[in-house]
């Protein structure tokens, strides 16, 4: 018996902006693949993670320059694709929450009406179990009074709410992979830890496929299997989550040591020094 192929292959990715007389790299080299599991993406700002993720989706601006030697999602090259064939995967077999929601959710359209929408593409129904399926998803998110909420634009919901109504409109296609941009970090520690049972239950139960970006270590080092670690464009460490005390790369090391602990309190932080090296092609 053959082993399948990873749902998601990346080789080389690379993503510049600039013109092509001056191109200003910023994603640059990564190859990574993704099964049925939770793989987190951290680093630091600026580091190229949300690229990567839009990337995959072909969701750059225009001025950006994509190319890779291999990227492929599920049988599909995604490097071939052209803007309808990412319109039909994305959404149901291709899904990212964005890191803000706010911008990615139509402003002139009532948050009910945006999920119903996501759940006619899954199959056209009538308008009451339309509603009652909205409902349900808004339930699922933990958002109280749904129906309420339905009614409601997306400027008149907080930045947490906005991040739960992404994750229903996920719901509502159930995605193969789902791509989630610091899903949690506008959400206060009960409902995070909610939304994470959630996406949880989503990779033990439907083999969803999970690439968590994140800033938070702590969170990664209990929540994801394994964990690629960028910096300036490029992964410098992948790593199983529960080995990241672990870490060899002295970037990751650094992170790491600049996390406050509450076993081991200390007066000060120490503070990342960083080596032009790790940068360095
Ligand atoms: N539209 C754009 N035009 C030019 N440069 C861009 C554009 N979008 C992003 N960049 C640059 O790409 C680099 C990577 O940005 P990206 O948003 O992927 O970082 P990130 O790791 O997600 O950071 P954060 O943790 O702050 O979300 C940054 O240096 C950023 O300035
Ligand atoms: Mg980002």
């Amino acid at each position: 018996m053959t082993t399948a192929a990873p749902l998601l292959q990346v080789q080389g990715l690379q993503v510049a902006y600039g013109t092509p007389a001056a191109p200003v790299p910023v994603v640059r080299g990564v190859s990574f693949t993704l099964g049925r599991e939770k793989l987190a993406v951290v680093g630091e700002s600026g580091s190229g993670k949300t690229t990567v993720g839009r990337a995959l989706l072909k969701l750059l601006p225009q001025q950006a320059r994509i190319s890779a030697e291999r990227l492929q999602f599920d049988g599909v090259d995604l490097l071939q694709a052209g803007e309808r064939d990412m319109q039909a995967l994305r959404g149901r077999r291709l899904s990212m929450i964005m890191q803000d929601p706010k911008y990615s959710l139509n402003p002139v359209m009532s948050i009910g009406r945006q999920i119903g929408e996501a759940v006619q593409r899954d199959g056209k129904v009538q308008r009451a179990e339309c509603d009652e399926r909205v409902e349900a998803l808004l339930a699922r998110v933990r958002i109280r009074e749904p129906k309420r909420v339905a009614a409601q634009y997306p400027h008149e919901v907080s930045g947490g709410m906005g991040q739960r109504v992404m994750i229903a409109m996920m719901l509502a296609q159930r995605p193969q992979l789902l791509i989630a941009d610091e899903p949690t970090s506008a959400l206060d520690v009960s409902v995070r830890q909610e939304v994470l049972g959630l996406l949880d239950e989503l990779v033990a139960e439907q083999g969803l496929a999970l690439l968590f970006i994140s800033h938070d270590l702590n969170l990664v080092k209990h929540f994801c299997d394994r964990v690629l670690v960028m910096y300036a464009g490029r992964i410098v460490e992948t790593l199983a989550a529960a080995d990241l005390r672990q870490a060899s790369h002295p970037y990751t090391r650094g992170l790491m040591a600049s996390l406050p602990s509450l076993r081991h309190p200390r007066a000060v932080l120490p503070v990342l020094q960083r080596d032009a090296a790790w940068s360095a092609a």
